[in-house]
């Protein structure tokens, strides 16, 4: 049993209507509850959206003490939030980055991730399918973590 926080960025609680040729039309409850959906009775998950810096590192902060594992979606502060970084960096939970888009295709000022080197790894592209691909590829992580490090 894993305990994974999921959290989203800025406007992405505007999904389904936000520039639905870039995201796509599903929502942003549909989207935590495919992840609830995926993560079945067998994991925990606390999803979160803010529109505000702190409030996402203070629930970063909280996760310390019930998560074993983040799955987020930074939304914009992807590009230019150290405050963030550093929040992951200090819990030292394993976080998975995702985005709808593929930001590396997108404008230049996309293409730099400043959250993409204290994570695991970083999934874009698949639309809201990045979610639950990030999802699975943290409870794998996890998994191995678990196992000592063992990948088979
Ligand atoms: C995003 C990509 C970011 O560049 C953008 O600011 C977002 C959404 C994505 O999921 O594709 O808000 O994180």
């Amino acid at each position: 049993m894993s305990q994974i926080a999921v959290l989203h960025g800025p406007n992405l609680n505007l999904l389904g209507t936000r520039q639905p040729e870039i995201y796509g039309y599903m929502t942003l409850e549909k989207i935590n509850q495919a992840l609830l959906d995926a993560a079945g009775d067998a994991h925990e998950m606390r999803s979160f959206q803010s529109n505000h810096e702190g409030a996402l590192i203070d629930f970063i902060h909280e996760a310390r003490s019930w998560a074993n594992g983040i799955l987020i979606n930074p939304g914009a502060f992807t590009h230019y939030s150290y405050a963030l970084r550093d929040a992951i960096t200090t819990v030292q939970l394993p976080t998975v980055e995702v985005h709808l888009s593929n930001i590396h295709a997108r404008e230049a000022f996309r293409h730099t991730s400043v959250i993409a080197p204290v994570a695991v790894g970083q999934i874009a592209g698949f639309g809201w399918r990045s979610y639950l691909l990030g999802l699975q590829a943290l409870l794998d992580f996890l998994e191995d973590v678990g196992n000592g490090g063992r990948t088979t």
